[in-house]
């Protein structure tokens, strides 16, 4: 295992966010429409694109990023259309991506040309691998890139005053810099856009590729927060990949180390594994009383909306969001929720075994949660009866009647329906 070197911890003694809990809700950017949408085998439609904007807006995004239009003319051309046909509500801004690059930067600015506000993201790599094997260039040649194309970022939005501008910076593989250089190139974008006079800025840190354990990226979060300049007056993001599996983890944990904003997609559609998923995070946040300022209760919309524009069906145990998330199958798991939901009364806090939230929150209902096949007990088939037909079994006879069930699920080897077990009831107990 040589081949692979583990990241070690940034060495700090004051640290900040172990013993943290998370206070509110980050400012979320839903990035859906430009890495979601170019990781996908096929890029969405104009239709597709509008569909999926029309959601996060309903949602509550206030922050979209819509695309790369110096990069791609699908993207530039839907920017042009949400401008032209005023289709962005007041209080949402939208933000393009561009690299550092002066073609690329000017043809950004066109694709922009009379929005009401928007937030222009430049970025460029600065990582050792990226600076010696792709553009063999040194620290100074890095920190040039992203000086020349902040100061030409800044330089065009005066000539476009009639638009409220952000302006972006990310030092993309942040994960693979050394955190001195990129306070360095951070610094230096800042020297050219001043925040401290004024100008809105945000500073995001993609985990590109993630590569190290959450509690690693929340140290590199921290301590960027306390060594760059301005931090008062930048807003600093996250951009969380999920190559670990870690994405919405380390997004948590950067979140307790300093940062403000969270950059990610629903259902964590984006490169390889993925981006951050904004349904789980925001959903995590919701279970520990925190609001998140997003409305997520119609989640049967979310996953048909998004199955739609990704053409990506969501997975049945996605968290919150899936088929089988609220279900249980086992005959100890039913019994428990069948007790706690029977105690629980209006207006208590939640405090249901095996369930983490009230799938009514999220538009789910109770009755889908107890499911029978072979692995379900008397508890299970007497609630489905109850349930389903009103019909409530003396005790004797739930464990009698589950044997018969049981018996049949084993036999058919899948899920028996409510009408099964009925007619099942039906035939063993009520036609003479
Ligand atoms: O993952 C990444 O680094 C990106 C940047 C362009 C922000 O998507
Ligand atoms: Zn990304």
């Amino acid at each position: 295992h040589r081949k692979y070197v583990a990241f070690q911890p940034v060495a700090k003694k004051d640290r900040r966010w172990p013993d943290q809990v998370i206070q509110q809700a980050p400012v979320w950017c839903a990035v859906d429409l430009r890495d979601g949408n170019q990781a996908l085998v096929k890029p969405m439609s104009v239709a597709q694109k509008q569909r999926m904007f029309d959601l996060l807006v309903k949602l509550g995004f206030k922050e979209i990023e819509i695309g790369f239009p110096a990069a791609s003319q699908p993207d530039f051309d839907f920017c042009r259309k949400l401008i032209d046909e005023n289709r962005i509500p007041e209080d949402v801004k939208i933000q393009v991506l561009t690299q550092a690059r002066p073609e690329l930067i000017e043809r950004t600015y066109e694709a922009l040309r009379g929005a009401r506000q928007a937030i222009v993201h430049v970025y460029n790599s600065t990582s050792t691998v990226q600076r010696e094997q792709v553009f063999g260039l040194g620290r100074d040649g890095i920190r040039d890139i992203a000086v020349r194309g902040a100061a030409l970022v800044k330089e065009l939005a005066s000539q476009h005053p009639e638009t409220d501008w952000t302006f972006q910076y990310s030092p993309e593989s942040f994960t693979g810099t050394e955190l001195d250089f990129a306070a360095e190139v951070i610094d230096a974008v800042n020297e050219v856009w001043r925040p401290d006079q004024g100008q809105p800025v945000i500073i995001n840190l993609p985990a590109t590729v993630e590569m190290s354990t959450p509690n690693v990226f929340a140290d590199q979060i921290e301590w960027i927060c306390d060594n760059v300049r301005y931090r008062e007056h930048i807003t600093i993001s996250l951009h969380t990949h999920n190559d670990r599996g870690c994405a919405v983890a380390a997004a948590e944990l950067g979140v307790m180390a300093g940062a403000d904003r969270i950059e990610g997609t629903l259902m964590g559609n984006g490169e390889r594994t993925g981006n951050m998923d904004l349904v789980t995070m925001a959903m995590n946040l919701y279970s520990q009383g925190i609001d998140p300022k997003l409305d997520l209760s119609g989640m049967a919309e979310i996953t048909e909306v998004v199955e739609a524009c990704t053409e990506i069906s969501t997975h049945p145990r996605h968290p919150y969001a899936g088929e089988l998330v609220f279900t249980a199958f086992s005959g100890s798991h039913q019994d428990a929720i069948r007790k706690c939901l029977a105690r629980r009364n209006e207006g208590d806090a939640w405090n249901v075994a095996y369930l983490p939230i009230d799938p009514f929150d999220v538009g789910r209902r109770y009755e889908e949660v107890v499911r029978i096949n072979s692995q379900s007990g008397k508890g299970g088939v007497a609630y489905v009866l109850e349930r389903d037909y009103d019909i409530t079994l003396p005790r004797w006879l739930q464990i009698e009647f589950s044997k018969v069930v049981q018996g049949e699920a084993e036999q058919n080897g899948g899920e028996i329906d409510s009408h099964t077990i009925h007619r099942l009831f039906e035939e063993h107990y009520l036609k003479v």
